[in-house]
């Protein structure tokens, strides 16, 4: 189609005919783009060109007219990206693990409805890919987002209508008026492994597992990037609408948008109370290898949208859904050698190199045996077919060995004399599983642990100082300790290998952000063995300032709650160390600084005053440290450990022993809806 004709710039050319040839040309150059792949104008001139309209009509509001480019499609990369606020939050869900904890959920929200009848449940796969709302109006896709924060995602449209199932247009004769459809986007498993094949033919990169690659997909900037990964999107839920067909709950709703050209999930179901989900769980569970697509457990949702009205929802999640989660997934492998890696303390954690194994939702290659004493344990050799275990984000780990299948008689592996990176003599001392390189901070290997855990979140948060940088930063000798890197030039950054002027002008801002801290942060940030988040926290509180602390001897350190022997010697002989000292003086003089604050009162007031908590698992939308900063916030405590004295074992996802223990213990256990419940 050849372009609209340009009225001659040089002509005093009215408003009105300047908004009329920007629109005409921008839909011209949106067909180019989507519709015949053939784009006609590099992307920068295609902003300007959009930018120009969006003024004028800024400036005029009387020129925009309801089908201006502005006002539907922004899908050009000008428009990627973009912060998008959505109509209704984009809630998450909350999990239980087990019969026991459906039941209580299922009683709960008894106990929020005013019907006495047994609760119908819409019963669906969970799906392991990325929430996407998808806004259309009039049946048009006008925008599609991101979760995000659940507030405000990001525009991926561009990205989104790649998507054969992601229709552009509604069909059916009650389509709404306006509608955000949420739903999930994944990569198929057929797919995942059809691209990983040619990948490997090609000599290309492999994807890691097909959550990732949905979630990168969309996220590419080159909706033909996107294309290469043939998503697939399945709708399951509605944010805000005007004007829909009228549906009374889960099961009419996935009917209509199935009607208007959605996809939904063929293995819904409609079940009664929790005995209708359990057997729903089962059904799917052993089918579960079955599907083309990655589940990570089933949802329940009631199913009439009054009574949902009822339940309401918590901050993060409705009260009316939760997810059941299945356990870890276990496969067979063979160890291909054991090698060794260093940790922040000099620790010797063997790692099993092993035949790739799909497991848990990723290739894995590599999985812990966590130290040398478990190795003996497990009795893990060389050549040996292991069973190795994965859940969610959690390190894969070597459940056990099975000798039967031994082929000979391997050696049972040797720990080494000497450290692998820096040769260092290696010491296990004796009754101690964990064996640890005695190189300190001249070995590489610990001078990069340190100088990550030192920018970690909750440690001094420096944003973009991850392993590949920071590894370069320790081969160039530019950084030895966590003060150099308040030292470092932008010409050094520049030099660095994929950093330019502005990833450079990033981190130097990241670094400077991080000089004002807390005392809490800092001390956590030094590395103290066996000072985790809360001692730090603890210490901080009793001490108030970095020199009380410094000058505590070991007896009024372990007036600290939770600080013992072993921890109150850890600390003074931290403190003891000149070079230690150094540091911490190097650091105070780039301008690392925080407020001293007055040593607490032993308990303040709040709604968990005197109670003290455990976290673990993961929490969703929310991480820890927002966990903890509130339960102290209330009053609490919150242990690293359950005992007899700890009130609440707050479990999230893939709990492990901890939540073995409260049960043994007849410590409360409670989730996170129960958590926010007692915090507000
Ligand atoms: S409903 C308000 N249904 O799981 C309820 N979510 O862990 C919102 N997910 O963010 C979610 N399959 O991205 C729902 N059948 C399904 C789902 C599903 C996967 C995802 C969704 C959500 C996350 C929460």
């Amino acid at each position: 189609m050849p372009p609209p004709d340009r009225p001659a710039r040089t002509s005093p050319e009215s408003k009105e005919e300047r908004a009329r040839w920007l629109r005409a040309e921008i839909r011209r150059h949106n067909r180019l783009y989507h519709e015949q792949d053939d784009p006609e104008i590099p992307d920068s001139e295609y902003d300007a060109l959009y930018r120009e309209l969006r003024e004028l009509e800024e400036a005029h509001p009387d020129l925009v007219t309801s089908d201006s480019p502005t006002q539907s499609v922004g899908s050009r990369p000008g428009e990627a990206f973009a912060p998008v606020e959505h109509g209704a939050r984009m809630l998450s869900l909350e999990n239980v693990f087990d019969a026991e904890e459906l039941e209580e959920f299922d009683r709960r929200l008894a106990g929020l409805l005013d019907e006495e009848a047994e609760r119908q449940y819409s019963a669906e796969p969970k799906l392991d890919g990325v929430a996407l709302s998808l806004l259309y109006e009039r049946g048009r896709l006008v925008r599609a987002a991101t979760r995000g924060d659940g507030r405000v995602g990001e525009n991926v449209t561009h990205t989104a209508r790649t998507i054969a199932s992601v229709p552009d247009q509604l069909t059916g004769g009650d389509v709404p008026e306006r509608i955000e459809v949420r739903g999930e986007v994944f990569m198929p498993l057929s797919g995942f492994e059809a691209y990983n094949r040619k990948a490997e033919q090609e000599g290309e990169k492999a994807l890691v597992n097909p959550r990732n690659a949905a979630a990168g997909a969309l996220r590419q900037k080159d909706p033909k990037e996107a294309a290469r990964k043939s998503l697939d999107f399945f709708a399951h839920g509605v944010g805000r609408a005007v004007d829909v067909p009228a549906v009374a709950g889960q099961s009419e709703l996935l009917e209509a948008m199935a009607s208007w050209g959605l996809k939904v999930c063929p293995e819904s179901a409609s079940v009664t109370g929790a005995s209708g989900c359990l057997a729903y769980y089962e059904r799917i569970a052993a089918r579960r290898e079955s599907f083309d697509y990655a589940l990570d457990g089933v949802v329940y949702k009631l199913e009439r949208f009054d009574l949902r009205d009822q339940a309401g929802a918590s901050s993060h999640a409705p009260r009316w859904a939760v997810a059941q989660k299945f356990p870890a997934e276990e496969r067979l492998t063979t160890v291909r050698a054991i090698e060794y890696q260093v940790g922040r303390t000099g620790a010797l954690t063997p790692v099993a190199r092993l035949e790739p194994v799909f497991v848990g939702g990723a290739t894995v290659s590599n999985a812990t045996l966590h130290n040398y004493g478990e190795l003996l344990r497990k009795d893990v050799r060389a050549g040996d077919t292991v069973v190795v275990r994965r859940a969610g984000d959690v390190i894969p780990e070597v459940v056990r060995s099975l000798p039967d299948r031994r082929q000979g008689d391997p050696p049972v592996p040797a720990l080494p004399d000497n450290c692998p990176e820096c040769s260092s003599e290696v010491v296990r001392p004796e009754d101690e599983a964990v064996a640890r390189c005695t190189g300190g901070l001249i070995c590489p290997a610990q001078r990069r642990q340190a100088l990550m855990h030192f920018a970690s979140r909750g440690a001094m948060d420096i944003e973009g100082l991850g392993e590949v940088l920071v590894g370069q930063l320790v081969d160039r000798g530019l950084a030895k300790n966590p003060a150099d890197l308040y030292a470092l030039s932008r010409e050094q950054l520049n030099e660095l290998e994929r950093m330019a002027d502005k990833s450079s002008e990033n981190l130097l801002g990241a670094i400077e952000d991080s000089k004002s801290t807390t005392l809490a942060r800092f001390l956590f940030s030094l590395g103290i063995r066996d000072v985790g988040r809360v001692t730090a926290a603890s210490l901080a509180r009793h001490f108030g300032s970095l020199e009380a602390l410094r000058n505590a001897d070991e007896e009024a350190l372990q007036e600290v709650p939770d600080v013992g022997e072993v921890v109150a010697q850890r600390v003074s002989d931290f403190f003891r160390h000149g070079e230690n000292l150094r540091v911490i003086a190097e650091l105070r003089r780039h301008g690392v600084e925080w407020p001293d604050t007055e040593a607490a009162p032993a308990a303040s007031a709040g709604p968990l005053r005197g109670k003290t908590l455990v976290l673990t698992g993961t929490l969703e939308g929310m991480t820890r440290d927002e966990a903890r900063e509130r339960i102290v916030g209330a009053g609490g405590r919150v242990t690293a450990s359950v005992s007899k004295k700890t009130n609440y074992l707050v479990a999230g996802a893939n709990a492990g022993s901890k939540r073995d223990k409260a049960e043994k213990l007849g410590v409360e256990i409670i989730g996170q809806a129960q958590l926010l419940d007692l915090l507000s």
